[in-house]
């Protein structure tokens, strides 16, 4: 949901041609976020470097096509010229107020001279308020955005207050902010210094010094005097807020010449340094002769003196393609290994336990609750559907699977022995976080089952499990729904562990778990059967996935994938709701396709089967390996290796997986950039 990438050189020597293809990469690592249209904001250097005017070049679209612009408009000698000291910020947005257009892509400008651009990401809330009063001050908006609001209010506090720093103007603009937003900020008046913050999305700080960093922390600077969020209004706003500053602000990297990188996920920064700092909410980092420091207004109690510098774990190889056509395609076929980092140092095979150190001290707080709450999104909903029915059994607990935007619409009553869990690849999904914040306000256990380390799900959790799927760069989540799948099948076990009856249960999922991945490769070997599946299927408008019991979470996944991916029609349909509506859906044209394994809910999956042969469907089936009977029902089929009930949902999802993808090329659409659809949804 839109990606912001500042990069900022001080005394190394760059020329705007490299910091334009520094910019240019960085949002080609971020375009997942958002492609509806681009743009970046320099210093130009046709006008002379002591003007330190600034060029905007703005493009709809991919970032393809503002690199071409790039290309045409950026191509004079200046550019060639290195200079020692620059700051420049890019974007890619995924629309949230205005349609896309070159008008209302960031950076958003705040006047005429650009004297203050902004890349942002999120909605604010407030943005007509702040507007109208902009507007009776003179300002003229030319976009649509909320965004425009930012950049218009900091000129407008910059001509109240000329006598303040960069830092203090961003700082008293988003006291008036109301909503979500991450911010990166450039200015003409204050040359080489880049001011950032974020309330509610993700933001980092990555550094890069020649010298190895001889501090872990970034000191905090508190405001002596505390000012209530959104309540003063621009007219009013008098003095900053004083700080308790120190010159070791400004001293806080050894050696001089650094770099650094504001970007709104670690995929973007990894490639040039492995140092970065998550910023909290509310957190104003600001670049100033080459220092950074991290300034906040308020102080709570418990809240830490600095921000750590921490070390990514992500390699460069993980976030790029290799020999993929798609990262999507490469993010399926990695599922054998993906499943088995997910188990890493956790389940133990030889002894048949397991171990979840993220949650392993709340367990005994966990199995005396009143009920567990999984609370999702999309895919990541869909991986608790998949899982309900184990929790059910190996916990004994009531289980309650919700979609966090209706779970918040109900106002869903929350008490302080439940425990919730919150599943979320990116950990930032807004609808997600906003339920978290309400389970946690009323006295709840918050369990966080991410795959993004340092996102705000995991720092909000009391606890959690990392799903270490590695970075997911396709739009559609794949590897993480199996990996998502994977977790709370071994937090079932983990809540059985002293259940003697259950013992069997147990033994059976753990020896499932051993031998999964090289069940997952054999089911990979159906990709070829697959393609030709999808020859028959792609010019159709609809096709109807079927399924029940462990099987019904496949049907719903298999939809969304190939709904969000070719854009055709999908539905999931448990298998015995297919007699209450859905059948009459039902006939020799409308492709269906049923899940039907060798389950305990079989031979009801069979009765389903019949009563769309008795009309005159033709169904595609999805079954054992082997089981002759069940195959006979159709010419079309694909055979899965059978394993333990509760996990067979790993593996006839990935045929489906497979089969969207196919589809997808074969009806011309971008597998990794889907229409209309972001990678992390930030905004509610
Ligand atoms: C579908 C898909 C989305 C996400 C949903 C939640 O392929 O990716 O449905 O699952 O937006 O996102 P996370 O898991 O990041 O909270």
């Amino acid at each position: 949901m839109c990606g912001i990438f500042a990069y900022l050189n001080y005394l190394t020597p760059r020329s705007r041609q490299e910091i334009l293809e520094l910019l240019l990469n960085g949002l080609k690592r971020l375009e997942y976020r958002g492609y509806d249209s681009t743009g970046l904001a320099i210093d130009d250097p046709d006008v002379g470097d002591e003007s330190h005017n600034i060029i905007i070049v703005r493009r709809t679209g991919k970032v393809k096509v503002l690199e071409d612009a790039v290309a045409e408009i950026c191509s004079t000698e200046a550019y060639k010229e290195p200079i020692t000291t620059h700051i420049g910020i890019a974007h890619t947005r995924w629309a949230t107020h205005g349609p896309p257009s070159e008008t209302n892509s960031h950076p958003q400008s705040s006047d005429i001279d650009n004297s203050f651009v902004v890349v942002h990401n999120g909605i604010i809330t407030n943005y007509k308020d702040i507007k109208k009063l902009l507007e009776k001050r003179g300002y003229v908006f030319e976009s649509e955005t909320d965004t425009e609001v930012i950049a218009k209010l900091i000129h407008h506090l910059w001509r109240q207050h000329p006598t303040y720093s960069f830092r203090e103007l961003v700082e008293q603009a988003i006291l008036q902010l109301e909503g979500a937003f991450a911010i990166a900020c450039k200015s003409k008046h204050f040359p080489g210094e880049c001011v950032a913050s974020r309330r509610g999305t993700p933001l980092l700080v990555g550094i890069k010094s020649k010298t190895r960093l001889s501090i872990d922390q970034i000191p905090i600077f508190y405001a002596k005097k505390q000012r209530a969020h959104g309540k003063t209004l621009p007219a009013e706003v008098s003095l900053p807020p004083r700080y308790d500053d120190t010159p070791a602000e400004y001293q806080p990297l050894e050696g001089k010449e650094v770099e650094y990188f504001f970007a709104s996920d670690a995929s973007a920064i990894i490639e040039h340094t492995d140092r970065v700092i998550y910023l909290e909410d509310d957190d104003v980092a600001a670049v100033r002769d080459g220092a950074l420091s991290i300034h906040r207004l308020k102080k709570c109690l418990d809240d830490p003196h600095a921000r750590e510098i921490t070390t990514l774990k992500m390699e460069i190889q993980q976030i790029m393609k290799g020999n993929y056509d798609s990262f999507m395609l490469k993010e399926i076929f990695e599922q054998p290994e993906s499943v088995v980092n997910t188990m890493r140092g956790r389940m133990f095979f030889e002894t048949r336990t397991v171990v979840l150190g993220g949650i392993k001290e709340f367990i005994p707080e966990i199995k005396r609750c009143r009920r567990l709450i999984l609370i999702a999104c999309g895919t990541s909903y869909h991986s608790a559907i998949a899982t309900r029915q184990l929790l059910e059994e190996l916990t004994e607990l009531p289980v309650v699977v919700e979609l966090a935007s209706d779970f918040m619409d109900r106002h869903t009553p929350i008490f302080r022995d439940d425990v919730c869990f919150f599943i979320s690849q990116s950990g930032e999904t807004a609808d997600s976080l906003i339920a978290l914040r309400y389970c946690k306000q009323r006295g709840a256990l918050i369990v966080g089952i991410t795959n993004t380390v340092g996102s705000s799900i995991c720092r909000e959790s009391h606890c959690g499990v990392h799903i270490n799927a590695g970075p997911e760069i396709g739009v559609a989540s794949t590897k993480a729904y199996t990996s998502q799948f994977i977790s709370l099948v071994m937090f079932a076990l983990v809540m059985s562990e002293d259940r003697l009856s259950l013992q069997p249960r147990r033994l059976e999922i753990i020896h499932g778990l051993e031998i999964l991945a090289d069940q997952i490769r054999k089911v990979l070997q159906l990709n070829s059967k697959v393609q030709e599946l999808a020859k028959d299927l792609y010019l159709h408008k609809s096709l109807l996935i079927m399924g029940r019991g462990y099987n019904f979470a496949t049907c719903l996944e298999g939809a969304l994938k190939v709904k969000e991916l070719t854009y055709m029609h999908s539905e999931g349909i448990l298998a015995g709701e297919l007699k209450h509506g859905p059948i009459a859906l039902v006939d020799d044209e409308m492709p269906v396709l049923m899940v039907v394994m060798r389950d305990p809910v079989y031979m009801k999956c069979m009765n389903a089967l019949q009563q769309v042969t008795a009309r005159n469907g033709r169904p595609i089936i999805l079954c054992e390996e082997g089981d002759e009977d069940t195959k006979s029902f159709s010419s079309r089929f694909l055979e899965i290796p059978r394993t333990v009930d509760c996990l067979q949902g790993i593996l006839t999802v990935i045929p489906l997986q497979l089969l969207s993808y196919h589809i997808a090329v074969l009806r011309g659409c971008d597998v990794d950039c889907p229409r209309n659809l972001a990678k992390s949804v930030t905004v509610e």
